[in-house]
């Protein structure tokens, strides 16, 4: 009788051999990279066949397609992506000009042509470059020195039109108070 659970268990075991027959070989998992500069998701991916490589982006509720490909046989990377993302044949990707909104996690669905697939994830941080806070520093405290500068200008200018205007309405004010004055004389 226990011949036949050898039989069963080295068949069940031989199944799983063959479904976990896809090898996925990937360095670094957590990666940062700065706003503009470009990532490398590398990955070497073996397995019987050729495998169909599909990747994704997850952030928080969104989640999005990036590409699907088949080395040899197509390569299918969505609009959103197309001049960002670049597909190898290892199943390693390429995405350049980095966003701050591409941080978040990405996978890769390795699946074989028998149907078995496997996943592996990534993390990017995506910093913003702090040469360019102080760029946009130096810029708003030029904008508004500016502002400060044509205010106080405004305020001189209406200064002396004041005094113009003074001085003219006492000009204009003097004669007729002469006049009057003549009058009554
Ligand atoms: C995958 O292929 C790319 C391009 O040929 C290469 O740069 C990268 O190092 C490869 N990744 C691995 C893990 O072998
Ligand atoms: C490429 O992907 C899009 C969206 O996932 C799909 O509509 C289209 O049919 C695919 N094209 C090919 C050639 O597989």
């Amino acid at each position: 009788m226990w011949w036949l659970w050898g039989v069963i268990g080295l068949a069940l075991s031989v199944w799983y051999i063959e479904a976990g027959a896809i090898s996925i070989q990937c360095g670094q998992r957590t990666l940062t990279r700065a706003v503009q500069d470009d990532v490398h998701f590398s990955v070497a991916v073996e397995c019987n066949g050729a495998p169909t490589l599909r990747w994704s982006f997850m952030s928080g509720s969104v989640s999005r397609d990036i590409g699907t490909w088949q080395p040899g046989n197509f390569t299918n990377i969505t609009a959103d992506y197309s001049d960002r993302a670049q597909a190898f044949a290892n199943g390693s990707m390429l995405l350049s000009n980095l966003r701050v909104q591409d941080a978040g996690f990405y996978v890769l669905t390795v699946t074989e042509g028998g149907g078995s697939s496997r996943d592996v994830g990534f993390v990017l941080k995506v910093t913003e470059v702090l040469y360019e806070d102080l760029q946009y520093l130096s810029v708003s405290a030029l904008a508004l020195g500016c502002v400060a500068a044509l205010l106080m200008f405004c305020m001189w200018l209406l200064d002396r039109l004041y005094h113009r205007v003074r001085a003219w309405r006492c000009r204009k004010r003097m004669p007729e108070a002469d006049e009057t004055e003549l009058q009554m004389l």
